[in-house]
């Protein structure tokens, strides 16, 4: 199974003419086939911790099976139905059936790759969640996208979408002024939005009681590229925190989980309550977009994936994401950066809402 995984993605990018011209990075940047991309050796979080329980429940990375339960109270991933005569083994789990495993920030994570490589250090800093204990259940919640993972992660990225694709629940593409900056590394890229004077969020307007026509917003969408998780903090003032933590899980190559948690608490009992229940909305706007899109990927075409240069973020996203899986290609699945290093300053985090 693994010697699958570490073949190279030897499909054409869009079948057709080579580009001549252009430097390669913008070529494999507008070349790539995001259901290609197979991440090894990282903390997936497959389940909400609240949903594992006595009776097995099934998740999927990539179409490999993962059957989770508690032992004891604590939680199990196996690649086999524990009612069923277990097949045979794979190098997955080293041979046990079992995956590593572990509970955190109410998920319970599962490891996809070599089982020996499974570390803790490796799971994503997500400061706005509780490490050892779950949200209450109005806050979290489940969706699912008729797409591949890293087309969500891209679109999510681009925020300028949301001014227009969630302006009922956001507010419009109105503002004073704009600001956008992209940071990386090579497991992370962080997105950062300013904006002054935008359109108050009609969410804030009705159920945090802003009466003014506008508010200064700061966005930030932070994605742990091998885990395909992102953290998407919003900071409106005034107005509430949005921080929302939103993992597209790859069940399969075109199908992805999220099992999203906004922790709302800090906020009013309005807004606390309905703010992480818009996700169903929201992601159904995005799904409009993000369902029809994915299948193009597998049409022979010529057409290219053009961009420009407001599209700095979802580019290097690519770019990123294609690095990996060329280093994976040749063996190398060692982490240059760590990311679970406490990322509150980078999200701008205000610690004072957050303390656990
Ligand atoms: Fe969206």
């Amino acid at each position: 199974m693994l010697d699958t995984l570490n073949r190279p993605a030897t499909a054409p990018a869009t079948p057709g003419e080579p580009l001549a011209g252009p430097p390669a990075a913008l070529n494999a940047a507008n070349h790539w086939v995001p259901h290609n991309i197979v991440m090894r050796d990282t903390w997936f979080p497959l389940a909400h911790a609240t949903s594992v329980g006595n009776k097995p429940v099934r998740r999927a990375v990539y179409s490999h099976s993962y059957f989770l339960w508690r032992e004891h109270g604590k939680a199990v991933a196996s690649e086999f139905h524990p009612g069923e005569t277990p097949g045979i083994a794979s190098a997955l789990t080293g041979g046990t059936g079992r995956f590593p495993v572990i509970e955190h920030y109410g998920y319970v994570w599962g490891w996809f790759g070599n089982p020996a490589a499974a570390d803790p250090i490796h799971l994503p800093s997500l400061p706005f969640l509780p490490p050892n204990t779950s949200l209450p259940s109005h806050m979290i919640g489940t969706v699912r996208f008729d797409c591949s993972a890293p087309i969500s992660l891209e679109n999510l990225i681009d925020l300028t979408h949301a001014d227009f694709l969630h302006a009922n629940i956001v507010g419009d593409e109105q503002s004073e002024s704009e600001n956008v900056e992209v940071f990386f590394d090579t497991e992370t890229i962080t997105m950062v939005r300013t904006c002054t004077g935008k359109s108050v969020a009609p969410v804030m307007k009705f159920f945090s009681g802003i009466r003014q026509p506008t508010q200064n917003i700061r966005q930030v969408i932070r994605i742990y590229l091998r885990s395909h998780a992102a953290i998407a903090y919003g900071r409106f003032s005034p107005g509430d925190d949005v921080p929302l933590f939103h993992p597209c899980v790859p069940e399969t190559r075109d199908r992805t989980r999220l099992d999203y948690a906004m922790n709302t608490s800090h906020a009013g009992f309005m807004f606390r309550h309905i703010m992480p229940k818009a996700s169903y909305l929201v992601s159904r706007q995005d799904s409009s977009m993000t369902s029809p899109q994915s299948p193009r990927y597998m049409r022979d075409t010529k057409r290219r994936d053009l961009h420009s240069r407001f599209d700095t973020a979802g580019q290097r996203y690519r770019l990123l994401m294609q690095d990996l899986v060329a280093r994976q290609a040749i063996g190398d699945f060692a982490y240059r950066d760590n990311v679970s290093a406490d990322c509150s300053d980078i999200i701008g985090l205000r610690k004072e809402l957050f303390r656990f």
